[in-house]
């Protein structure tokens, strides 16, 4: 019974990479030149990223299989991942009698300047999300760190007295003061750093990078604003 516990736990929070995870060399891989010197190394390879998103696919249709669900995906660090896993969601749908009605709709948060989060959120798109009454909504990010915004925007979308919302992040970083509330479908938990690539940028850079990757410090100087 305790392993089976303990594989439930482990399904929860995702593949873990742990702090003294070295990464891949950046030169294994391809990536756009023009962000050579831009990246210390790879840390989740794209491949295993879709591999991830095909899972989750899976434990979300087990879970949520059985009702219309409107998916808010939460842009822009979101849309990769969104994009990625709603495919699943579709490949799942057509191969089998298992299928839902499903609905995306976008909204949009920011809070991030440079590698900072600041204390003023805004979100847009999500004025009127009245049509959310009564559905499963399925909310989905591409990362989630100390679980701040999550936690503003669950209690934005809860007015809306949806049935249900399940919460998909594609990254969970381990913080230090992190709130209770973690994602119930997590991709990887990852090492408190600064990541870009797979639609998670640094001021507006490197959304068009398909792994995901640690900025270099001249990176960082570089993009600064
Ligand atoms: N990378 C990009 N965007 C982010 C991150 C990150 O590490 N943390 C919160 N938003
Ligand atoms: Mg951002």
């Amino acid at each position: 019974m305790a392993e089976v516990d303990a594989r439930a736990d482990r399904r929860s929070e995702g593949i873990v990479i742990n702090d003294d995870w070295p990464g891949y060399s950046l030169d294994l891989f391809n990536y756009p030149a023009h962000y050579s010197g831009d990246l210390d190394c790879v840390i989740i390879p794209h491949g295993v990223i879709m591999d991830r998103t095909e899972r989750l696919a899976r434990n979300i249709m087990d879970d949520l299989g059985d009702h219309d669900i409107v998916v808010l995906c939460v842009l822009k660090g979101g849309y990769q991942f969104c994009a990625d896993l709603v495919e699943r969601i579709k490949a799942l749908s057509r191969n089998s009698n298992h299928t839902i009605p499903m609905r995306v709709h976008f909204i949009r948060l920011r809070s991030y300047l440079n590698d900072q989060s600041t204390e003023d959120l805004h979100i847009l798109g999500a004025e009127d999300l009245s049509f959310l009454a009564g559905k499963n909504v399925l909310i989905v990010e591409g990362i989630v760190g100390t679980g701040k915004t999550m936690e503003t925007l669950l209690e934005h979308v809860k007015a809306f007295k949806p049935k249900m919302i399940k919460v998909a992040g594609l990254l969970v970083k381990r913080v230090q003061h992190s709130l209770a509330s973690v994602p119930d479908y997590v991709g990887f938990e990852i090492p408190n750093r600064f990541v870009v690539g797979y639609a998670l940028d640094y001021n507006e850079y490197f959304r068009d990078l398909n792994h995901i990757c640690i900025i270099s410090e001249s990176g960082k100087k570089k993009y600064k604003v």
